[in-house]
């Protein structure tokens, strides 16, 4: 038998895109008017090798490039962008909550529900009762709708578990969901989600508990790149939420909060201070906070998915955002309660709409912005050669069809690493 290596066999192109997004550019986060500027190569090619992204360029340039029998996928005039970039879910949880759903439907709140025992909390009833090899059949279940709707990367948060034990169970089924599915998953530790029911009244006793046995333990293991903290003044406050972003610091992880979710309560003060990755939903934030982002270079990640789905109208003051120079990312925020979204052209279309973005500052905090607030920006997020050939043919011949045509368009195709997934 002989095994063939050939050229040919692990390079292809893509030809025939009307416009290839590429969003080649400098090697950080984009703000302001970059965030504008897609770099697209307009009737454009892609010469993929082992993987990754080899060449883009205009059709002629590729195909001269191209190895004699090597494959050519005719894009048929359609749009071609990065792989999305979904910088936050809680992609491991048993059960749903389309009961809590249709109690919103007739005019309960989220937080009304939160606060007589369910939310959260009875999620993390049925997540630690099932099996590891249960939630990760969930989650590959999950990776595939991911997948399906272009997104070739993920950041993937524990939460549901509030013990040792099943908080390290949810890390390791996102540990390997990485390895059982195309989908790149960057996992985050968020111990402090909520206050478990057994600790109720007891808050602090809960944080070091979160500080002294799970951090050190995450940390041990490698299950986690960052760590988060859902911080507001009926859950972690800022002095709680403080001390354990600082020991997370110390284990060497990275840093990102829920903050100012529900009030303008100094979580995103908290994030500027401690310099954290990101700070994530923001829908109160004022303008001293952002001023505050600014400074300290921190990334917005908007979650309009979250707004919509628990009703409200209250969406991240995003223009202000951009205009403060801020690299706006956005995600799906993908859980069972406040957001059953996985997919991220609805996100970008309700950032188009509810928030006002442009489509091209959907694109780009979609892919680029969310691919830098993850550390990943050498790996995916852009088509550029030497990156990871994480890429989608949309339906339709121009991006702002993407947000534009709600929930009629799938992708067409989707491939991570240079192999199709969808
Ligand atoms: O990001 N705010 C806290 N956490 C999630 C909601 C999780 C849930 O409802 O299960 C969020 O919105
Ligand atoms: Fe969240």
């Amino acid at each position: 038998m002989t095994i063939s290596n050939s050229a040919s066999e692990n390079t292809f192109a893509v030809v025939n895109c009307s416009q290839l997004v590429t969003l080649a550019g400098p090697d950080r986060p984009r703000v302001r008017a970059e965030m504008r500027e897609l770099a697209i190569v307009d009737n454009g090619a892609l010469l993929i090798r082992d993987g990754k992204v080899a060449a883009v360029g205009a059709r002629g340039e590729i195909e001269a490039q191209l190895p004699k029998d090597a494959q050519m996928i005719d894009a048929g005039g359609r749009v071609v962008t990065p792989g999305f970039v979904d910088a936050h879910t809680h992609l491991v949880f048993a059960g749903n909550r389309a009961d809590e759903f249709e109690m919103r439907c007739s005019g309960i709140t989220y937080q009304e529900i939160a606060r007589g025992g369910g939310g959260i909390l009875s999620t993390v009833r049925r997540t630690r009762a099932a099996t590891e090899d249960e939630l990760l059949g969930i989650a590959q279940k999950h990776a595939v709708w991911f997948l399906r709707g272009g997104t070739t990367t993920i950041e993937a948060k524990s939460g549901y578990g509030l013990n040792v034990d099943a908080e390290m169970k949810i890390l390791r089924v996102v540990r390997q969901t990485w390895k059982t599915t195309p989908l790149r998953c960057v996992p985050t530790f968020l111990g402090a989600h909520e206050v478990p029911e057994e600790f109720r009244g007891r808050t602090e006793a809960y944080v070091n508990l979160v500080i002294e046995e799970m951090l050190p333990q995450v940390a041990a293991e490698k299950l986690a790149a960052f760590c988060d903290v859902f911080c507001e003044p009926h859950i972690f406050d800022q002095q709680a939420a403080g001390r354990i972003l600082e020991a997370a610091r110390l284990a060497g992880l990275g840093l990102r909060i829920h903050a100012d979710q529900f009030s303008c309560s100094g979580g995103a003060r908290l994030a500027a201070k401690l310099g954290a990755r990101t700070a994530d939903h923001l829908e109160h934030t004022d303008d001293a906070s952002i001023a505050a982002l600014a400074s300290a270079g921190v990334q917005p990640v908007l979650l309009p998915g979250s707004v919509y789905s628990i009703g409200s109208r209250h969406y991240p003051p995003a223009r202000a955002m951009i205009d403060a120079g801020l690299a706006v990312v956005l995600a799906t925020d993908f859980n069972p309660g406040s957001s059953p979204v996985a997919s991220m052209p609805v996100v970008l279309s309700l950032a188009c709409t509810q928030m006002k973005m442009t489509p091209a500052e959907g694109l780009t905090a979609s892919t680029i912005n969310a691919a830098c607030s993850l550390g990943l920006a050498d790996e995916t997020g852009s088509l550029e050669p030497g990156k990871s050939a994480d890429f989608v043919i949309h339906e339709g011949s121009d991006y702002r069809e993407i947000p534009y045509f709600l929930g009629t368009q799938r992708p067409m195709m989707v491939f991570a690493r240079g192999e199709r997934v969808a």
